[in-house]
C-alpha cells in the first residue's frame, strides 16, 4: 500500500503516519524528519535547508526530490510506504508520479483541522518540550508557524484538487482524538 498523508502543520501527519506504519507494517517516510536529521548532521542538504525551515518556508523541490527518490528505492519500501509531508507542491506530486514509474498511489489521506486548533497543538508541543527541558523545534513558534500555514495554503492545498481529480483523495476529520482519527483513516483506506 502506497499512502500519502496531506495536511497543514499540526494536523497530525507524523502522529498518524507512525500509527499507520505499525498497523500496516510499512515504513513512514517523513521528509520533515529526514531534513531535520540532515540539518543536525550538517550535511550539504542540511546546510541548505536549515535557514529555510527555521523561517517556515518550503525547501526547494530538487533537494527534497533527491532525498525521497533515494528513500523509496530502499528495500523496506518495496511493499509500500506512508509519505508524511511529501508531496507538498504540484511539481513534487508530478515528480512523485515519475519516481513511482507506474506503481500508483493507493490513496491520499487529507487531515482536516481548523487553524485555531493547529496553533494550540504547535504551541502546546513547544511548551511541553520546554517544560521537559527538551529542544524546541526551530519552527515551532508563532512567526514560523504563520509562514508554514501560508506555505500550506498557497503551495500545498492545491494538491487536494490534483488528487481529487485522480480519484485518490479521502478527507478525514483530524480534530478528533488521536485514536479516533486513526480509526477513521483505517476505514478510509479499506
Ligand atoms: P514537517 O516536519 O513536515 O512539519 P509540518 O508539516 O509543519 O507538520 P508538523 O510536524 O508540525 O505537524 P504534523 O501534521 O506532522 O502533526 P504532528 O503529528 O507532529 O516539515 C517541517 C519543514 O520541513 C517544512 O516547514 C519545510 O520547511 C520542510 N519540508 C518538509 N517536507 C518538505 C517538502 N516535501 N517540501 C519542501 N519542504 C519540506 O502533531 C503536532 C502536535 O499535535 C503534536 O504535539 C501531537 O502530539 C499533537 N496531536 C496530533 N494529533 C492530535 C490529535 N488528534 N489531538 C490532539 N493533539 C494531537
Amino acid at each position: 500500500m502506497r499512502l500519502v498523508l496531506l495536511g497543514p502543520p499540526g494536523a497530525g501527519k507524523g502522529t498518524q503516519a507512525f500509527k499507520l506504519s505499525q498497523i500496516l507494517a510499512i515504513p513512514q517516510l517523513s521528509t520533515g524528519d529526514m531534513l531535520r536529521t540532515a540539518v543536525a548532521a550538517e550535511t550539504a542538504i542540511g546546510r541548505q535547508a536549515a535557514e529555510i525551515m527555521e523561517r517556515g518556508d518550503l525547501v526547494p523541490d530538487p533537494l527534497v526530490l533527491e532525498m525521497i527518490a533515494e528513500r523509496v528505492a530502499q528495500p523496506d519500501a518495496e511493499k509500500g510506504f506512508i509519505l508524511d509531508g511529501f508531496p507538498r507542491t504540484v511539481a513534487q506530486a508530478e515528480s512523485l508520479d515519475e519516481i513511482l514509474d507506474g506503481h500508483n498511489l493507493s490513496c491520499v489521506l487529507e487531515l482536516k483541522v481548523d487553524e485555531r486548533q493547529l496553533l494550540d497543538r504547535i504551541l502546546g508541543r513547544a511548551a511541553q518540550a520546554r517544560a521537559n527541558g527538551e529542544a524546541v523545534r526551530a519552527d515551532d513558534n508563532e512567526k514560523a508557524l504563520s509562514a508554514r500555514l501560508r506555505a500550506y495554503a498557497d503551495q500545498t492545498r492545491p494538491l487536494t484538487q490534483y488528487y481529487e481529480a485522480r480519484g485518490l483523495l479521502r478527507t478525514v476529520d483530524a480534530s478528533l482524538p488521536v485514536d479516533r482519527v486513526t480509526a477513521e483513516l483505517v476505514e478510509a483506506i479499506q
